[in-house]
């Protein structure tokens, strides 16, 4: 499905106006490539064109839920070249590069997409050709944040888990070197969350792509995060159930649970430095008799039960770690919604792992978990050690929010660990 959301300018964007800023040579030679770049018969050139700094970004095809991706006009000037790869006889990634008159340094940059992929990091890419990079974005195989896509096609989960990645890695650099007449020297990946996991991936599986790697928030062990959003709302139930914790009561836990902690970094300061030294006692907030939330913003000893099994870690059946547990004062991002049922959970189990639109968060237990995490589909856990990036010589740095409410800080400790 095509979506025309964001057609506005680009007719009114006179070739004579871009060519003023941009040199004539660059102008050209960026327009020809649509008709004279062709790196493989697996992939189509879709448009090329030479853009002045302050023109309006235009888009084709920008899915509804993509637009928070979406700038307003470049920020440098550029030769924008979009192609589409064929990854597999039924799926295919489409691939959007930005070369900089600029090219400072001889740099390449791969961005990383987010959520549930499908979205062009169109605003990354612009911020760094601005800074000087040849730099690439794909739609990660399947156009929305969403993963209805990857409903019997296989193709398309293989592409989100890595081959989107590495083909438009690949025939983006391709395209770069072909364009400027020379090849990068430097390579690099940059991408949060979706995008740390997708540069895990590259630093397990191919680092030999990279010169450099950032991977910030890595949504690494990827099927187990999931379930871990599966046991939340398992353990919570749904409003109006006895356990349920509603938005308002979660933000009274983190005032608790700042008071609690705050003072362990040996600065007041109303800030949780070091969520790991934490452990919030919410039986603190617990009612007595005759007192409601309404009167004394106290919890109910259900609900009280329901925080503490937030803040320990999520077990297996043998009693090994699925997931960590909440980090201490990431509580108002992680419960910002009365809606227990997240949606990148249930729309990766109902499409990806089950292949069935009417698998339900109901359906959730620990064997969901076991059972994802044993298919692993295509490896999306991303929870291979170092190896291949040591032998490579590619450095890797990687960063993660301690009150990171999505994807628990926890979680790249226990990575270090696991590498260690
Ligand atoms: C969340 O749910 C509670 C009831 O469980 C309700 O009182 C409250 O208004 C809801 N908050 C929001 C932001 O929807
Ligand atoms: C439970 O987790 C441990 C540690 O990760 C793992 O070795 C074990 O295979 C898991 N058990 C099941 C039944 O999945
Ligand atoms: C709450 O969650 C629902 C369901 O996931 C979503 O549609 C809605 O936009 C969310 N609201 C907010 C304020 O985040």
């Amino acid at each position: 499905m095509k979506f025309a959301l964001v057609y506005a300018a680009s007719a009114a964007l006179t070739p004579s106006l871009a060519a003023a800023a941009i040199p004539r040579d660059f102008f050209n030679r960026c327009g020809s490539l649509v008709r004279d770049f062709k790196p493989a018969p697996f992939v189509r050139v879709e448009l090329s064109e030479a853009l002045a700094k302050g023109t309006p970004f235009v888009s084709p095809d920008t899915h509804p839920s993509c637009l928070r991706h979406v700038p307003k006009t470049y920020t440098s000037d550029v030769c924008r070249l979009r192609f589409i790869i064929s990854t597999s006889g039924s799926s295919s990634t489409t691939v959007e590069v930005l070369m900089p008159v600029d090219w400072k340094g001889q740099r390449f940059l791969m961005t990383g997409n987010a959520g549930l992929g499908g979205c062009v990091p169109y605003h990354s890419m612009i911020d760094a050709a601005a800074l000087g990079f040849a730099t690439v974005g794909h739609d990660n195989g399947h156009q929305g944040d969403t993963a209805e896509p990857f409903l019997n096609r296989p193709e398309v989960v293989k592409d989100y888990v890595y081959r989107s990645l590495q083909s438009a890695t690949t025939v983006g650099k391709v395209a770069v070197a072909y364009f400027y007449k020379g090849a990068a020297r430097k390579s690099y990946y940059m991408g949060c969350s979706t995008g740390g996991r997708q540069g895990m991936k590259a630093a397990q599986d191919f680092p030999e792509e990279f010169d450099g790697i950032i991977s910030g928030a890595p949504a690494i062990n990827l099927n187990n995060l999931f379930s871990d959003q599966g046991r939340h709302r398992k353990n919570m139930g749904a409003p109006g159930s006895p356990t349920f914790v509603s938005v308002e009561q979660w933000a009274a836990v983190n005032e608790l649970v700042i008071k609690q902690c705050d003072h362990i970094d040996g600065v007041l300061d109303g800030v949780v430095e070091d969520p790991f030294k934490c452990t919030p006692r919410p039986e603190r907030m617990l009612c007595r008799q005759g007192q409601t939330w309404t009167s004394h913003k106290c919890l109910t000893s259900a609900q009280v039960s329901a925080v503490r099994r937030a803040y320990e870690p999520f077990y297996n059946s043998t009693g090994g770690i699925i997931y960590p547990r909440l980090v201490p004062s990431s509580e108002r991002q992680a419960f910002r919604n009365n809606s227990t049922t997240t949606e990148y959970m249930w729309d990766w189990f109902r499409y990806a792992v089950y292949n069935n639109p009417n698998w339900s968060p109901d359906d959730f237990s620990i064997s969901t978990a076991e059972y994802s995490n044993k298919v692993d589909l295509y490896g999306a856990s991303t929870w291979k050690d170092l190896t291949a990036l040591k032998a490579q010589g590619t450095k890797l740095l990687m960063y993660h929010g301690l009150q990171d409410g999505l994807i628990s800080a926890e979680s790249s400790y226990q990575y270090y660990e696991h590498v260690s």
